[in-house]
């Protein structure tokens, strides 16, 4: 089975602009865009000039594409995410992860920002997710399976690769970093939610909640692009804390969360390429 001709027309102007492609992405969440400040030996491009690729309307996601290496590890850094509030389909959310299958990328890294449900957690706590629960109701393979190469009814028992979530642990623990570990349930948004809709989540086993991710890791597993996800807690859920809930406070939580953000994720682009080595 063949990717679409969109997909594939993308993958050829994104092979030329940005070559050699890295193995190794990420998809930079909010506050995180600054990662690529450190990387050298660039080439990038705005999300705006690849054919077919849903522009990004929301603050703090300037939409590019950067490819460069990043202490010595070659990786593909997205800014740009495509969120569904925005208004796209749930099959264009997903088109930049299709994007990475068709351009040859092994493994990805989702990065996010959340609110925490579960009152064990605190603001600025790094938050590792093994598994999710999908509340944004409309599945991004939704229609005929012929957009992407993979199973009709693909497996959801990891959503995350046990494998590098494993490797993930232990290197926050080398570092000593705190890593929590976590479900992530996902509404659509704009909105944020309301305390009676985070009590539910509370109630079925989410830890934390957000408004992208989910759509990513069910493409990446239908093509079998081996994903983990970290997300930044950056604000108490709805009726958890005391305060009102605004776009400002999130993002001013993620930059004082992102040194210890970006040395994890340092590290983890390490474990990441001996990964592929082998
Ligand atoms: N809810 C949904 N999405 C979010 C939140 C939240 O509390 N914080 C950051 N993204």
């Amino acid at each position: 089975m063949s990717y679409s001709a969109g997909i594939q027309d993308a993958a050829t102007f994104i092979r030329e602009r940005l070559a050699p492609v890295p193995e190794l992405a990420i998809v930079l969440g909010s506050g995180l865009g600054v990662l690529v400040d450190g990387m050298s030996d660039i080439r990038s491009l705005a999300v705006r000039e690849i054919p077919g690729y849903p522009p990004s309307t929301v603050e703090g996601h300037a939409g590019s594409w950067v490819a460069g290496t990043l202490d010595g590890v070659s990786v593909l850094a997205l800014k740009g995410r495509v969120h569904g509030y925005e208004g796209y389909t749930p099959e264009q959310v997903v088109m930049p992860v299709r994007l990475l299958g068709a351009l040859g990328v092994r493994r990805l890294l989702l990065t996010n920002a959340v609110g925490c449900v579960n009152r064990l957690f605190h603001p600025g706590d790094l938050v590792l997710l093994e598994d999710q629960i999908n509340l944004m109701f409309r599945n991004p393979l939704r229609g005929p399976n012929t957009t992407a190469p993979g199973p009709r009814f693909p497996d959801m028992s990891a959503p995350t690769d046990p494998g590098i979530n494993q490797m993930i642990r232990d290197t926050a623990r080398e570092l000593g970093l705190p890593l929590r570990v976590g479900v992530m349930a996902g509404f659509t948004g704009p909105s944020y939610e309301t305390p009676a809709e985070i009590r539910m989540l509370d109630r079925i086993g989410a830890d934390v909640v957000g408004m992208s991710t989910i759509p990513e890791l069910i493409a990446a597993r239908h093509i079998g692009l081996a994903t983990a996800a970290i997300s930044c807690v950056t604000n108490y859920a709805a009726g958890i804390g005391t305060t009102q809930l605004n776009h400002e406070e999130v993002t001013r939580i993620a930059e004082q969360a992102r040194p210890g953000f970006t040395a994890l994720l340092g590290a983890v682009f390490q474990g990441l390429a001996g990964s592929l080595e082998h």
